[in-house]
């Protein structure tokens, strides 16, 4: 094993041992890439009927937005697993952002949230993008304003929290619903469970390339295929300048100069293109990037180091990604409240 990986793993686990409450989501990187787990619900929004259903309401609801032409939906579309097509979603006024929607499938496993990890669990993240100018560009107050005026909301929102609509409402509703996105049951679970001829002689030599030469599982761990940490490969460096800081935006430590949050590698066959910037429309010319090491830049992660892969191995690790595309997650638009 690498020094440097053993020395991350010890670190880690000490840490799980001096704070218990870090036992959960933030240890997977430590299991090996496993069956899900049961999705985590916080105890202080426990998942209701009443409460999804208004949050799948509020998810596919254009008047989230200022003009009443986005919803979540616009940029984490059902239709697409979950992500968007484009490198860069449009928000309202197609005004775009500097930044590839992820999709939400499994985005409940994850803490924390967001490429650069602002914003910790689902319902700090779930109201953000309504009053982000480049997506909904609606202020919360208006949001709230406009919910009181809609008598199907208010009934909504009487049904799962008691209450008239508030901005606490919306959040965790939203993120009820989210948690409810869930995929597994791909060839590589079903592998996982006993089934050897779940996956293609391709992609079971992908799965050694994967734990082992290519060492993708330093990063990609844990059942999600995320040790839901921060990494630069130098995407997006060019001419001596980062286009997006990434993680240092967030904690202003250099070390951390272009570092994004490790995605999931679940159901990533579809949902490219792919990175944070949406610069690779291929799973192909990502294992090419990997082969050269990443991009060259001062703050490049330690681990990115050229892997000289064979063509019939960067095939092999690719048909190994494609195996990891779970059911998909069908949702029936609602009807909005009146
Ligand atoms: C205009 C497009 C757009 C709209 C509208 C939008 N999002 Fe996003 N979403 C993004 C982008 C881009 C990111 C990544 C931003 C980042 O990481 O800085 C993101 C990130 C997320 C994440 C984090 C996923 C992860 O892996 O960390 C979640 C969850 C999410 N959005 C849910 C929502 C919800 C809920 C709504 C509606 C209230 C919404 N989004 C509206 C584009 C959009
Ligand atoms: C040093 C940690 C690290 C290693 C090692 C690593 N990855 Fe990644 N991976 C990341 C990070 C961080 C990103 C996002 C980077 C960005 O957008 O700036 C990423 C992005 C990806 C993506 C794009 C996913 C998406 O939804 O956009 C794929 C595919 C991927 N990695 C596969 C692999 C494979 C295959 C290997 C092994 C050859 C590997 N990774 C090794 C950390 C790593």
């Amino acid at each position: 094993m690498r020094p440097v990986i053993w020395l991350g793993s010890v670190v880690g686990a000490l840490a799980v041992l001096i704070m218990p409450q870090a036992v959960g989501m933030a240890s997977s990187r430590f299991l090996a890439n496993g069956l899900l787990p049961p999705m985590p619900i916080p105890s202080t929004n426990p998942q209701t009927d009443a409460k999804v259903e208004l949050g799948k309401m509020l998810y596919f609801d254009k008047r989230l937005s200022r003009d009443n032409t986005i919803s979540c939906a616009s940029c984490h579309r059902p239709d697409a697993s979950w992500a968007d097509t484009t490198p860069v979603s449009e928000g309202v006024e197609h005004k775009k952002g500097g930044r590839n929607s992820p999709s939400i499938l499994n985005a409940g496993y994850f803490v924390p949230q967001f490429w650069d990890g602002r914003a910790l669990h689902l319902e700090k993240q779930a109201v953000g993008p309504v009053a982000n100018p480049v997506e909904m560009d609606l202020p919360l107050d208006e949001l709230i304003v406009r919910l009181k005026g809609i008598p199907g909301y208010v009934a909504a929102f009487k049904a799962a929290f008691g209450t008239e609509p508030t901005e606490e409402g919306v959040a965790k509703a939203i993120a009820a619903f989210e948690r409810t996105i869930i995929s597994s049951n791909s060839p590589y679970d079903k592998y996982l469970q006993g089934d050897k001829s779940a996956m293609t002689p391709a992609a079971v030599r992908g799965m050694e390339l994967f734990n082992g030469k290519a060492h993708c599982t330093s990063c990609h761990s844990g059942p999600i295929f995320s040790d839901q940490r921060f990494h630069n490969l130098g995407i997006g460096y060019k001419d001596g300048k980062y286009a997006d800081v990434g993680r240092y935006e967030v904690t202003k430590n250099p070390r951390d100069m272009g570092a994004f949050r490790t995605p999931s590698l679940r159901h990533v066959a579809m949902t490219p293109p792919y990175l944070h910037d949406g610069s690779e429309p291929t799973l192909e010319a990502v294992v090419e990037l990997y082969d050269r090491g990443g991009i060259p830049n001062p703050h490049l992660d330690p681990l990115m180091l050229p892997l000289h892969l064979t063509s019939r191995e960067k095939s092999d690790l690719v048909e190994f990604m494609k195996a990891l595309t779970g059911d998909p997650v069908i949702v029936v638009e609602p009807e909005l409240p009146r």
